[in-house]
């Protein structure tokens, strides 16, 4: 991807596309257009920072309806270990040492910077021990006979976000060895001897960014995506009632308590029909549910529903009679069959990308367990509620038709003790 000339395009798609081009190039671009703009620096001593490396809602905005907003500007990057031999001490120091830069220069907020590392089955397989029962986290599988998803093999994963558009490329280049200082601090240690980037997945959330980047493969011409909208299909996310909370998915006992489970997807969209064949009263219900059409609930992106999707328990009975009456269902109102006790499952911190100059999604959640996941995703899919129903296959199946599953990994967010190079049941 090539940068475009910043006297054709609007500031925002300027530092957008340089995000995306990522290294020294885009971080430079980045800088130039942003006039210096100040970053709050870090914490003097890291190891005052909360013990769970997702802890991120209390230093996260809040929009008028108290929904907490995700920071606006995201880098995924997957790594491989490529030290000779097993991960031992003098790795996991240069594992601390450059994640600890990090937080000294810049503030653990969505002003600064907020970020996890993770690490998948493949990474622990290394060790002779097994993880601890408490850590629920089996190896990314297809989860619907439509499905074909690539299975993420990378041995950890870096997400990274901000509000600042260069801070995330700006930690990147720190990471992995292009950057003497980061926000002033200097750079003594990288991750380059231990890991190789084997990627980047860059996106973005927040109302106004997907309308000003529709204009790519997967959305018509005719820019349809609303100003407002902070999701590619044209409504509001996320909810605060429809989240599940940092407690609802922190490992609770074991050695990694305080840690959880990161769930990451990549979801081409389709959204031709969706916007040229399908009508706002159509997208509403795929979206939520029929009743939320009907009663006109939801308003052009959601703005009505405050802050609740409004999945009650009533329009989740209701879902087979919706199946039979309306041929159709909502995305919302069948994942919401995965609540326990009323609450969700997953805390969503998802974000929209134009990877490959087509429109798509990195779904990224947080569970407590990835069965918790692989649950929700199955009622997502639905399939049974297709096989069960007079309307059978050709159910209009909330937002399943325009969502495609590229490629799916599971990830371990230990502890920030154990968040470098961590054995597979290190000392609690
Ligand atoms: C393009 C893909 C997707 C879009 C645009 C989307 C959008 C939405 C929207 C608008 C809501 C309503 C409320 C809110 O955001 O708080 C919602 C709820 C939800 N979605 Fe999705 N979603 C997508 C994919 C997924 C996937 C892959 C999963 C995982 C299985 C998922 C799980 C959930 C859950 C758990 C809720 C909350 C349900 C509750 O209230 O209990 N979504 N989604």
């Amino acid at each position: 991807m090539l940068l475009p000339d910043p006297s054709e395009v609007s500031r925002r798609e300027y530092l957008k596309a340089a995000v995306a081009v990522g290294g020294a190039t885009g971080l430079s671009a980045c800088l130039d257009i942003l006039d210096e703009q100040t970053v709050p620096s870090g914490a003097e001593d890291p190891s005052t920072l909360p013990t769970r490396q997702h802890a991120w809602n209390a230093v996260l905005d809040t929009d008028d309806d108290s929904n907490r907003e995700p920071p606006r500007h995201h880098v995924l990057s997957p790594l491989e270990y490529v030290r000779d031999g097993p991960p031992d001490d003098a790795g996991r120091d240069t594992v601390e040492t450059a994640l600890r830069t990090l937080e000294r220069a810049y503030e653990w907020s969505h002003e600064g910077l907020l970020f996890t590392i993770g690490y998948s089955p493949a990474y622990f397989d290394r060790f002779d021990a097994d993880l601890p029962e408490s850590v629920d986290l089996p190896y990314p599988e297809p989860l619907s006979s439509l499905e074909e998803p690539m299975l993420d093999d990378a041995d950890a994963i870096l997400h990274l976000a901000s509000d600042v558009p260069s801070v995330p490329l700006a930690a990147e280049e720190a990471l992995f060895g292009e950057a003497d200082t980061v926000n002033d601090v200097d750079v003594d240690t990288d991750l380059s001897g231990v890991f190789k980037r084997t990627g980047r997945r860059p996106g973005f959330v927040g109302e106004g960014l997907p309308a000003e980047n529709q204009d790519v493969q997967g959305i018509p011409d005719s820019e349809p995506v609303p100003e407002e909208a902070a999701l590619f299909m044209g409504f509001r996310s996320i909810f605060e009632r429809n989240q599940a909370t940092e407690d609802r998915v922190t490992i609770k006992e074991g050695p990694f308590a305080d840690g959880t489970t990161q769930h990451v997807e990549t979801d081409r969209l389709q959204l031709q029909p969706w916007y040229e064949q399908d009508s706002h009263y159509q997208r509403v219900a795929k979206m939520f549910s029929p009743e939320h059409a009907k009663d006109e609930l939801v308003g052009e992106v959601g703005e009505k529903l405050e802050n609740s999707a409004r999945i009650t328990d009533e329009i989740i009975d209701h879902i087979e009679q919706d199946a039979h009456k309306y041929g159709m269902v909502g995305h919302a109102q069948k994942v919401a069959r995965g609540r326990e006790d009323g609450q969700p499952l997953l805390l969503r911190r998802d974000f929209n990308t134009t990877d490959g100059d087509r429109a798509g999604l990195h779904f990224l959640s947080l569970q407590r367990r990835i069965s918790d996941f692989i649950r929700t995703r199955e009622l997502m899919n639905g399939e049974q509620l297709a096989t069960d129903t007079a309307v059978g296959q050709r159910l209009n199946n909330g937002i399943l038709q325009y969502v495609f599953v590229e490629r799916r990994g599971s990830f371990l967010i230990p502890p920030r003790p154990h968040r470098a190079l961590p054995e597979a049941t290190p000392d609690p």
